[in-house]
């Protein structure tokens, strides 16, 4: 019952064929594309709760997170080069391993793309409310418009976070008029975050006094399982800054010679990322420090909870990194650049809101899919007839998105958007060997080097940061997924068109239909 209802690869491939978009991308472009997903609210913010885990072991946390993304994204690019349609790691598992395990894969992916998305946003926020409006006009924020409730791990006097809530219904609103970035405009963000992350680095680089690394581990390697702290429980939730490489393999399709510059691509734009990361994290620490704010038993506080926003009100801790909400450009200030700070502060409120917009376009995208595929309710898939986009879907997404980006603080949603996020990378290494194995024959126009050893280090990694989560995150994928068997039993598995023998492949909103009709299998 669990793995019946597969959806039929032919099918797909079928689909896939119709639509064969000309190959047109090189690899610097996959690169452009990548790094244009994937630097972020990473390292522009989650910087602060790396230190408050690792301390300088965070750049260890950098290393740590940086290959299992790249043994990841091998498998990634093998299966989206040879199944290249919408849907990602849902689409791939629909047609391997059937409907039961992609549902839990759909719906793993809402925490990746819409969670991630509420991060962002308030990840953006603090830029906003630090550099534009306190540095650039004076203004503070009242706390209560601030951050989200203190007891939901905002800050002191919190309530909502405005700005993060506004930043996520105009990204929103622009998506469902049918705004998409142009190629051009993402290399200029890429450009701009590019120079910011370099000016950092040159200016802190030199600044760099070697015993701010002393101890280099202070909460050590493992901080201890639910912890969330240590080197590998950094590289948990520090994981969020490589997030969204993913939406680069699906233009494996549209790239000339695939085998050779997807992998550059894709793993050339996660190395130069991870390259950059260590050489940010180090400048950071170096110059002004970044040892954890020790609680009881000397583990540190935990990021984003009550006790550390507590600790980060004394005039003590006021000006540690771990405290930051705007960490590198805070850093600049500190070691007197801070106009430069404040370019910086600048590049992250332009340059974030098109991570958020990528995140919540992914998660439609999803959604569409699924429901095309019965397994939500058909409105969702409805198009505007004017602004030709998936317009109900959308609003509804980026509404959950702004609520959670208004209520939660940037580490805890990072950590549950990490944990959907390494279900569905664990599930897309299977699929990959899975169809190794059935498929062997279909023309795969990129195959993962040694993939009986990527593939399982893939999954073995993904297993290994997600028990490393702190506890509470890692609760949520369980609970999650179980409202998910509910809605699937309760809803979906009943009105599945491939359960009632239709199989229908669509890609994309104005995109290419198959429907073929096959025997019903087993109910
Ligand atoms: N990797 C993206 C970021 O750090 C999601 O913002």
């Amino acid at each position: 019952m669990f793995l019946d209802r597969v959806k039929p690869l032919s099918a797909i491939l079928a689909t896939a064929e119709k639509k064969s978009l000309h190959r047109s991308l090189g690899w610097f472009q996959l690169m452009l594309f990548g790094i244009g997903c994937v630097i972020g609210t990473g390292i522009f913010v989650l910087t602060a709760a790396g230190a408050q885990k690792a301390g300088p072991g965070l750049m260890l946390a950098f290393a740590i997170a940086g290959a299992i993304c790249i043994v990841a994204a091998l498998c990634y690019a093998e299966i989206a080069a040879m199944i290249p349609v919408s849907g990602s790691a849902y689409t791939y598992t629909y047609a391997t391993m059937g409907e039961f395990l992609a549902w839990t894969v759909g719906w793993a992916l809402i925490l990746e793309y819409a969670v991630a998305a509420s991060a962002v946003s308030v990840g953006w926020s603090g830029y906003f409310s630090g550099t534009i409006l306190n540095e650039f006009f004076g203004i503070q924020l009242p706390a209560f418009l601030a951050a989200g409730p203190l007891a939901l791990g905002g800050a002191p006097g919190g309530l909502i976070n405005l700005p993060a809530l506004v930043i996520a219904l105009l990204v929103t609103w622009l998506l469902m008029i049918g705004t998409r970035e142009s190629a051009m405009f993402n290399a200029i963000l890429v450009a701009i975050k590019v120079t910011a992350l370099t000016v950092f680095i040159f200016l802190t680089i030199p600044q760099v006094e070697l015993a701010r690394f002393n101890p280099f581990l202070p909460a050590g390697v493992f901080g201890g399982l639910g912890t969330g702290v240590g080197a590998v429980g950094a590289a948990a939730t520090i994981f969020f800054a490589y997030v969204g490489f993913d939406a680069v393999s699906t233009a494996a399709e549209e790239t000339k010679n695939p085998q050779r510059n997807v992998p550059i691509g894709l793993v050339g734009s996660l190395l130069f990322c991870t390259v950059f990361y260590i050489l940010v994290a180090a400048g950071a620490i170096g110059t002004i420090g970044g040892q954890p704010i020790m609680g009881p038993g000397g583990i540190p506080f935990p990021a984003g909870s009550e006790e550390l926003a507590r600790q980060c009100a004394l005039p003590q801790h006021i000006q540690a990194l771990v405290c930051s909400d705007e960490a590198l450009a805070h850093v600049l200030r500190q070691i007197g650049f801070s106009e430069v700070g404040n370019a910086l502060g600048i590049a992250a409120f332009l340059a974030l809101p098109s991570v958020i917009l990528v995140l919540i376009f992914a998660q439609t995208r999803i959604f569409f899919v699924m429901s095309r595929d019965g397994l939500l309710p058909d409105v969702l898939s409805r198009v505007h007839p004017k602004w030709k986009t998936p317009h109900i879907v959308t609003a509804i997404t980026g509404l959950v998105v702004a609520v959670g980006a208004a209520f939660f603080p940037v580490g805890q949603l990072a950590d549950i958007a990490n944990a959907g996020t390494l279900y569905a990378f664990m599930m897309v290494a299977i699929a990959v060997m899975v169809l190794r194995r059935t498929a062997p024959d279909i023309k795969r126009s990129f195959r993962t080097p040694a993939l009986w050893l990527v593939g399982p280090a893939t999954i073995a990694g993904c297993i290994f940061l997600f028990v490393n989560l702190p506890f509470a995150a890692m609760l949520v994928l369980p609970a999650w997924g179980a409202l998910g068997l509910l809605v699937y039993f309760g809803y979906s598995r009943g009105r599945s068109h491939l359960g009632r023998g239709v199989v229908e492949v669509v890609d994309d909103i104005a995109g290419v239909e198959t429907t073929i009709p096959i025997d019903p299998p087993h109910k």
